[in-house]
């Protein structure tokens, strides 16, 4: 995609990779998202006990949060296969029914991206999820026949980042409704230790805890930039990471101490240049960027982190906005507030 090293979607297939052999594989292995971790593995008890699927599942959050790692969990935690999909690969309603009727009692179907499902195909999910049955519909017209197939009992995981898009008929058809949200320092310092283990990287805790704090509250940033550090550190020659090896490391690709890195700075500059509230596109095209890429990636986590507002008129710079750039927030007198970086801009 756009290359950033704090980007939370996925860098592709190498990447992939490694995030996989990263990937915890079971419940007690999944660190931190404490009250969803919980919920979870009520309802996992629950079901094994009762020899049931689990309730239909449905996570929600930002990209790299652990959605698809959750579906893995849950399918290894039944003992069922993992068969996935996603929303926009599902084009027609026979793709759907298809992978249906072959799933065996206990599998787990994950329906990644399912807001994207096209709305002709949601419905025969419907009877899939209440009923383990598909209508099959024979010919067309006042002909037209609905022949319901059995399904064996399974569990449909939907994965989103949009769940604002998803139906209503949809979202009320999952047992269970997972929200995932950003991590806290502490949590991504345990997933960095965790994954530095895996990866023979050697590092103190003071250097696990300075790449959590900039890897934007995902654990896919941070698996990331602990790629990066190991890389730095191999070439340097350097066995024992610290912290202010990180810093080098991290600053070398653009990451300030907070994760913000150069888009992010570019859109407080924008935005405060704007000396009002604006919205979305206004940015987008001051910065010559998609509005989706804005809204998706650099937004929640400037959210998140109280660098931004969201308001009625659209968004607003924080005086942590202010404060992080240098720039004089408007209506002060330098005099009564001096700023270490004042930029006459
Ligand atoms: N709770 C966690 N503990 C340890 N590692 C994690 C955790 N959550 C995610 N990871 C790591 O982060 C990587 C990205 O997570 P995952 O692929 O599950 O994100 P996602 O929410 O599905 O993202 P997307 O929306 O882009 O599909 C995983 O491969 C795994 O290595
Ligand atoms: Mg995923």
């Amino acid at each position: 995609m756009d290359g950033r090293v704090v980007a939370p979607t996925s860098a592709g297939d190498d990447e992939e990779r490694l995030q996989t052999s990263l990937r915890p594989r079971g419940l007690a292995e999944f660190i931190g998202q404490d009250l969803q971790r919980r919920r979870l593995s009520i309802a996992l008890e629950a079901a094994r006990q009762r020899r049931e699927p689990l309730d239909h599942l449905l996570l929600s959050g930002p990209p790299g949060l652990g959605k698809t790692t959750l579906a893995h969990i849950v399918a290894n935690e039944m003992r069922g296969k993992l068969i996935t999909t996603s929303g926009p690969a599902l084009e027609r309603a026979y793709d759907l029914m298809g992978m249906l009727t072959r799933l065996d009692a206990g599998d787990v179907f994950f329906i990644d991206e399912i807001h994207r499902l096209p709305r002709v195909v949601e419905e025969y999910i419907y009877p899939a999820m209440e009923d383990f049955k598909v209508d099959f519909v024979i010919d067309k017209g006042p002909y037209a026949q609905a022949v319901p197939l059995p399904v064996q009992p399974f569990t449909l995981v939907g994965a989103t980042t949009r769940k604002g898009l998803l139906s209503s008929p949809l979202r009320e058809r999952f047992g269970l409704n997972f929200e995932l949200d950003f991590y806290g320092v502490a949590d991504l310092t345990l997933i960095v230790r965790r994954s530095a283990g895996l990866l023979n990287v050697l590092l103190d805790e003071a250097a696990a805890t300075e790449i959590a704090r900039r890897a934007r509250g995902t654990p896919r940033i941070a698996n990331r930039l602990l790629r990066r550090v190991r890389d730095y550190a191999q070439v340097h020659d350097v066995r024992d990471v610290n912290a202010s090896l990180v810093n080098d490391a991290l600053e070398l690709e653009g990451v300030d101490g907070v994760g913000l890195d150069d888009l992010d700075r570019r859109y407080l500059k924008t935005l405060i240049a704007q000396e009002r509230a604006a919205g979305v596109g206004t940015l987008a095209a001051a910065m010559q960027q998609e509005p989706d890429t804005l809204e998706d990636v650099v937004e929640p986590y400037l959210l998140y982190e109280g660098f931004i507002q969201r308001t009625s008129g659209g968004r607003l710079p924080t005086p942590r906005a202010f404060a992080h750039l240098g720039v004089r927030p408007p209506g002060r007198q330098s005099a009564q507030q001096p700023l270490p970086l004042d930029s006459a801009k």
